[in-house]
């Protein structure tokens, strides 16, 4: 794709009016596309590097407000033990590589997970490029590390105790603000790669009314072609919060 029609797509896309403003993303199959090629599955996570680039980049032009990366899970700790050195290495190192180019572009780094349990060096880089890039105004990119979404929920319940709330005083906007998310909206638009039906601990709270495309697609090879895709797809598809269609033409709230 060249540049004009890149900007050609992007000016359809826009003209729409209804970007979603929080796209998520599980990148997923850097392991089964390193294996296709014979060689060490952590090279597929290097080559997946490309991939958030050009992901970054195309949504900071499209205008999206929040994308959040499952860059690392709760559970991935239980891969061997050289996969997950090799992935908090190359977070470190893309972090201390990248953060030039996300600060020109007006990007904002901030992250989600218990991110106090990451090995000292990628938290040390990570909680730098967040500090370099803290007044930036553009794309927020939201990295999901040592995420989990259900200790999310229990970090939210034990905050909450802590803060001595009455039990009649907890609603949803009080849960909302207590989870790591707090402030961000939540995502309008799931992209999981390789192919896979799960939601796998992922935002589990936010993702109540979520849109969700799949596809075949493994993580290394994904473009912004087709982020694209994804984004058509959901301009597509009617969001009715629980409503009917009717109520929705109508432009009525709901019986409440
Ligand atoms: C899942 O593929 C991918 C991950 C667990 C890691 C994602 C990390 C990156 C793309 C590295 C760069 C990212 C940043 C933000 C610096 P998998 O290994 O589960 O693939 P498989 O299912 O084919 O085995």
């Amino acid at each position: 794709m060249n540049k004009l029609e890149d900007k050609q797509i992007q000016d359809r896309l826009k003209a729409k009016g209804n970007l979603p403003r929080h796209i998520a993303i599980i990148m997923d199959g850097n392991g089964r596309w390193a294996r296709m090629r014979g060689l060490d599955r952590i090279e597929g996570h290097r080559a997946g590097r490309e991939s958030v680039r050009d992901v970054v980049r195309a949504c900071g032009e499209l205008g999206i407000e929040v994308l959040t990366l499952y860059a690392f899970s709760v559970e991935n700790w239980r891969r061997p033990r050289r996969e997950v050195w090799a992935l908090m290495r190359l977070l470190r190192d893309t972090l201390y590589e990248e953060v030039e180019e996300l600060d020109r572009n007006n990007v904002r780094l901030i992250a989600i997970g218990r991110l106090d349990e990451l090995p000292k060096t990628s938290r040390e880089a990570l909680f730098w490029a967040m500090k370099r890039t803290k007044d930036n105004t553009g794309l927020m990119l939201n990295l999901a590390l040592n995420y989990g979404g259900r200790v999310e929920i229990v970090d939210a319940v034990r905050r909450i105790l802590e803060g001595g709330y009455r039990p009649e005083d907890v609603d949803e906007a009080v849960f909302s603000a207590h989870l790591y998310t707090a402030g961000l909206p939540d995502p309008d638009l799931l992209i999981r790669t390789s192919g896979e039906l799960r939601v796998s601990n992922f935002l589990l709270w936010q993702m109540a009314y979520t849109e969700i495309w799949v596809t075949d697609v493994l993580w290394p090879d994904f473009r912004r072609k087709h982020l694209y895709q994804a984004i058509e797809a959901y301009q597509r598809r009617e969001r009715r919060f629980g409503m009917t269609s009717e109520q929705l033409r109508r432009g009525d709230g709901g019986g409440r």
